[in-house]
Order: C-alpha cells, then sequence, then structure tokens
C-alpha cells in the first residue's frame, strides 16, 4: 500500500465490473449486471452510444458486428454501425450468442433498461460516454435520461454516480451542465496537465499499463472540483499479480472483468 493509504488505514480499492462481469457474461448486458450482483459487486461500468433515432444504448464498440448477430439480421448493411441503426432495429439483435449459448437471445441494453437494472440490484454506475465525437449533444442527453431516472437526485447522485470519457471537452461539458455529478477523465494526462483537469474531473482513470505510484500520488495531490483529493481508478485489471501491484501504489479503484478475482486478492 502507498504511504497515503496506509495512513488512512489501508483501505482496499473499489472493484468495479467492467462492462459488467463481462469475463463471465456478455459484456454490456443486463445478464452481466447480473452476474456482477450475484458476485456481490457493487460498482458496474458500462459504454453509452446512440442510435440512429436518438435513444443511447450501451454498448462498447462503435459497430455492433463482434458483439450481436447484426451481419446476419441485417445483410448489406456493413459496417453495421450504431448510429446507423434505430433503436427498434438493435432491440431484435442476439448480445449473447456471440460468447455463449447460454446466453442467446440477450439484448442490447438501452440505458434506461440499464439503469433499472442497477436500481433492481442497488448497484452503482461508473458510465462512460464512447466516441462523443459521433454523437453531438450526447452529454446533455445522457444526463437527461439518468435525471429521468431518478439518477441526478441529490442522495443518488452523492454516492451512486461517476461520469467518465477519453474525452476531456465531454467530461468537462458533464462537470459544466451538472457540477454535482461527479466526473473522471480517462487516460493517463501529463502530470503537468493535471492542475487543468483538477477543475472539472474529480479522477483520473489510466490504464494499469501506464501507472506508477508517482503517477497516482500526483493526481491524489490535486483537489478535484468538489474540493475533495482527486481519485484513481485503474482499468483494466484482470490478474491478481497486476491487481495486487495497482492497489500498492494506493489506487482508489480497479475495474476489472473478473471482479471475484480481483476482490479476492486486494479485499475490497
Ligand atoms: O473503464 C475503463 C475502460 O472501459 C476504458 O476502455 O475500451 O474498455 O472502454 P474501454
Ligand atoms: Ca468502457
Amino acid at each position: 500500500l502507498s504511504p497515503a493509504r496506509a495512513a488512512e488505514g489501508g483501505a482496499s480499492p473499489l472493484v468495479i465490473a467492467h462492462r459488467g462481469a463481462s469475463a463471465y457474461a456478455p459484456e454490456n448486458t443486463l445478464a452481466a449486471v447480473d452476474r456482477a450482483a450475484e458476485l456481490g459487486i457493487r460498482w458496474v461500468e458500462n459504454d453509452v452510444q446512440r442510435t440512429r433515432d436518438g435513444k443511447l444504448v450501451v454498448i462498447h464498440d462503435d459497430s455492433l458486428r463482434r458483439t450481436t448477430n447484426a451481419e446476419e439480421v441485417f445483410p448489406g448493411r456493413a459496417p453495421w454501425k450504431v448510429k446507423d441503426f434505430t433503436a427498434a432495429e438493435i432491440a431484435r439483435l442476439d448480445a449473447g450468442s456471440w460468447f455463449g449459448r447460454a446466453y442467446a437471445g440477450a439484448r442490447v441494453p438501452t440505458l434506461d433498461q440499464f439503469v433499472h437494472r442497477l436500481d433492481r440490484h442497488r448497484q452503482k454506475l461508473l458510465l462512460e460516454i464512447k466516441n462523443p465525437k459521433l454523437y453531438p449533444g450526447i452529454e446533455r442527453q445522457t444526463l437527461k435520461v439518468l435525471n429521468d431516472e431518478g439518477w441526478l437526485d441529490r442522495p443518488h447522485r452523492a454516492g451512486r454516480l461517476i461520469v467518465q470519457s477519453f474525452s476531456a471537452a465531454s467530461v468537462r461539458t458533464v462537470h459544466r451542465l451538472k457540477p454535482g455529478v461527479k466526473t473522471a477523465l480517462l487516460g493517463t494526462p501529463p502530470m503537468s496537465d493535471l492542475v487543468h483537469y483538477a477543475r472539472f474531473a474529480d479522477q483520473i482513470n489510466p490504464s494499469h499499463s501506464s501507472l506508477s505510484p508517482a503517477y497516482v500520488s500526483s493526481v491524489q495531490s490535486f483537489d478535484g472540483p468538489h474540493g475533495k483529493p482527486m481519485k484513481v481508478f485503474a482499468w483494466t485489471v484482470n490478474d491478481a499479480r497486476t491487481a495486487r501491484r495497482v492497489a500498492g501504489y494506493g489506487v482508489d479503484g480497479i475495474i476489472t472483468n473478473r471482479p471475484d478475482l480481483v476482490r479476492k486478492a486486494v479485499g475490497g
């Protein structure tokens, strides 16, 4: 553990199920949320994008091809971009069979369906706005869906929601639109830029491969927009050795496809 964390009593990092418990169920589906809940995992990460008719859906790639049967159902519509399909068309797709026969018929959830399921399990959400350049206005729209679902009410937003993106512009927009919502910038910006990001990002969430103890301490030495030390969640850590290494650096959270394995390695 880092000196700072040891001084705090050595709290274990949070464990966040990446795209749900995505080593055990198809990523970004309700089944992956359920699997995380069965494992007792409170935090779930997801990826949000937008359909042709303006509905927010939970899917990682900008194409439907890898994680659904779009190629089979809609031949001739290559390259099967999410933004070129309506919500009704996407709702017809099988988002589970690619992962395993047991998951045949799993769907690409809409954002509201996804948060309903989190509500059912009383889970928390690390929401990634994916490819925001493809979807102008997606920040405002995401916040509207969350608001409509009660996720921006004071008791909820306090400890239950973090919105992240690789796009600093997107993170800044979320902060400007709803300053009470916690935000995170994905990536590993230079330490010299942290003072700038601390104005609108509560966290920096880097790849584990780019991390060092000095980087973690540097991020945590800045106060974020809510006057609290900035946090660090590392991704995507799927083995015990790496989990123990980044926990030793003092990270605040570990984003993983195998939340049970990471929790066993580092506690949390
Ligand atoms: O939450 C961190 C991680 O999800 C960022 O990368 O490609 O899995 O969305 P990616
Ligand atoms: Ca993600």
